[in-house]
């Protein structure tokens, strides 16, 4: 089958290398991907929002299966697009995308289903919103409601922090339409940890767990990213066995047969946002798609045919595929342009790559070819992940593999799936 891939990180990167493995994959398109895509697909530029233009190309080039990376064109309606003209895709429908697209829907969600979450409460309207603040003990969670692009979340140690978070989002709109209600929420304290799974509808697989590291510095300082590197699985203590069957049946079983029942029944990968508390797993959030830097560790992990998992999933067959996840660990680092979350260049060309050995994957982001040498095109630039048969053996290995790479001003964290000096 041919198959397009839409997006252009690193998370997209992994998702075409790991189909270019799958024997039943013939062409290979990425919509518009970037120079590690280009090495191993053939990029064609069409952005991953422009849904019309996408239909026209996958229609006119026997295209047997999209797959859609990032949330942006999943809460546009892109599989509701693609549904209506015929062609099949791998995601959730838009009503399903609800999921991550609004969190005052996961939230009202998860209450009827009894999902155990932050207690929280949902404002439309800044009067109320600022009275209810006055009230809440400390620190306080801010959220605007639909998609602010990893943004849109403010912890807040004071009252004045999070009345400046709830100003920003309702009165000044800094999100646009997605801030224009918030939800309020309880401060969770405990170690984070995701999890996924492929969801046809009402068939849940096998689930896989990773954690990533959201600060920009070691030691978790600084400001946050988009995700600054990962690995799987987390630590023992974290998950495991009992944690993953108390998740799927406290967690993924009732939210997933909560959206069969409300009609809209959620098909792609379910992405649950986890923090172990004191008084066990609660949910942070749900995402409708992959993680990012997530799925550079997790793939790696997939023993199965990505393409025939995909396609039965989009299909609602998964139940008869097979889906088998290494026992071994894997560990994704992140390199980042100088500056990154903040402002950054980029146009710097990218050296060491072809020097990284076969024990790491380079999974680029933000890199474009210029003049055919492959430069720096943004805040996150690749990702460096390694597999091994221990948390320390894959570690090693990925900075063994990312010590070879050089660009102006790259940076990376030193400590991710390093556990001597921290709590956990
Ligand atoms: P989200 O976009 O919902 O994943 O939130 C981004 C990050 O904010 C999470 O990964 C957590 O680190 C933090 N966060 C979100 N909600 C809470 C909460 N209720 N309590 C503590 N931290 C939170
Ligand atoms: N790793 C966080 C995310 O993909 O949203």
């Amino acid at each position: 089958m041919n198959v397009l891939v839409v997006g252009s990180g690193a998370r997209e990167h992994a998702i075409t290398w790991k189909l270019s493995q799958s024997p039943s994959v013939g062409q290979l398109y990425v919509a518009p991907g970037n120079a590690g895509t280009q090495a191993i697909a053939r990029n064609i530029p069409i952005g991953s929002e422009d849904i019309p233009t996408l239909i026209d190309f996958v229609s006119s080039n026997q295209i047997d299966l999209t797959v859609v990376g990032p949330e942006a064109p999943l809460a546009m309606g892109i599989v509701d697009s693609f549904t209506d003209a015929g062609l099949l895709v791998f995601g959730p429908s838009m009503a399903a995308a609800r999921m991550e697209s609004s969190k005052a829907f996961a939230k009202t969600l998860m209450a009827d289903c009894s999902v155990p979450t932050a207690a929280s409460e949902t404002f439309a309207d800044y009067e109320d919103a600022r009275a209810f603040l006055d009230t809440c003990p400390l620190p306080i969670v801010v959220k605007a409601d639909g998609l602010a692009a990893g943004k849109g979340v403010t912890v807040a140690q004071t009252r004045e922090q999070a009345q400046e978070a709830i100003r920003a989002s309702m009165l000044d709109r800094q999100f646009g339409d997605a801030g224009d209600s918030v939800v309020i929420e309880e401060c969770m304290v405990g170690q984070e940890v995701s999890v996924f799974a492929f969801v046809d509808g009402d068939y849940i697989s096998p689930m896989v767990a990773a954690c990533d590291y959201k600060r920009v510095g070691d030691g978790d300082s600084g400001p946050n990213t988009g995700g600054m590197g990962s690995f799987s699985p987390p630590l023992p203590q974290h998950w495991n066995a009992e944690m993953e069957s108390h998740v799927r049946a406290n967690i993924m079983e009732p939210v997933v047969s909560g959206l069969l029942e409300m009609g809209c029944p959620y098909r792609g990968v379910l992405y649950l946002g986890m923090m172990l508390t004191s008084e066990g797993p609660k949910v942070l959030e749900f995402n409708c798609r992959l993680g990012d830097p997530e799925t550079q560790v997790i793939l790696p992990r997939l023993k199965s045919d990505l393409a025939e998992v995909m396609l039965a999933t989009a299909r609602g067959e998964l139940h008869s595929t097979e889906i088998e996840w290494d026992d071994r660990a894997c560990v994704g680092v992140v390199a980042a342009s100088g500056g990154y979350p903040a402002a950054y260049c980029t146009g710097y060309p990218i050296k060491g790559i072809t020097k990284v050995d076969y024990d790491a994957i380079v999974f680029h982001a933000g890199t474009k070819l210029l003049d055919g040498a492959v430069v720096s095109d943004g805040g996150r630039v690749l990702t460096v992940a390694a597999m091994g048969e221990s948390l320390d053996e894959a570690r090693n290995h990925a900075y063994e593999g990312i010590r070879h790479i050089t660009f102006k001003d790259a940076f990376y964290r030193t400590d991710i799936a390093s556990f001597e000096h921290s709590s956990s």
